[in-house]
């Protein structure tokens, strides 16, 4: 089955938002590593490489299913965060956007009997539970150091020993 245009344009706006979050996470990375966080720079670099591969995840199925796929333009990242917590909150917003659009495009997949992105949004749907769960634990964990230079230095230490990610 050929892929709808209304499928396809969705998709193509996904594979924007995954992009628009690599961007984002770039300029967090950044930060963090001025602010003297060069552990959780790494992180968010790592995450930003991941968001990447997400894109690419619906930029091949949109040529699998023989659509076309078309990439949007990008806002300049925010580069100005108040704090470490303020970083991760705007992480935290994010991922819970992109929830949320992993959602509309599966009711739309539902809608049109489109099965065969059954599939590859339950991997999706999968993936932002743990993006969630993940940044919402480095939160209560930044909380509990309440900026405790120790704390803060063995945070830092253990989001920069980060393995690889998908
Ligand atoms: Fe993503
Ligand atoms: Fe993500």
């Amino acid at each position: 089955m050929q892929i709808s245009d209304t499928m396809t344009a969705a998709l193509n706006d996904q594979i924007t938002m995954e992009l628009q979050a690599a961007h984002n996470y770039l300029a967090m990375g950044a930060w963090l590593e001025s602010a003297g966080f060069s552990g959780m720079s790494a992180w968010m670099q790592a995450q930003s490489v991941e968001e990447t591969t997400h894109a690419m995840k619906f930029y091949q199925f949109v040529l699998d299913r023989g659509g076309r796929v078309k990439i949007g333009a990008l806002d300049a990242p925010a580069s100005e965060f108040e704090s470490v917590a303020n970083v991760f909150e705007t992480s935290l917003a994010q991922e819970r956007d992109v929830s949320a659009a992993i959602n509309r495009l599966y009711a739309l997949a539902t809608d049109e009997r489109d099965f065969a992105a059954v599939p590859l949004l339950d991997w999706f749907v999968t993936e932002q539970i743990e993006e969630e769960a993940t940044v919402s634990q480095i939160l209560d964990d930044l909380a509990l150091a309440d900026g405790g230079p120790q704390a803060m230095l063995f945070l830092d230490r253990e989001l920069g020993a980060r393995g690889g990610t998908e």
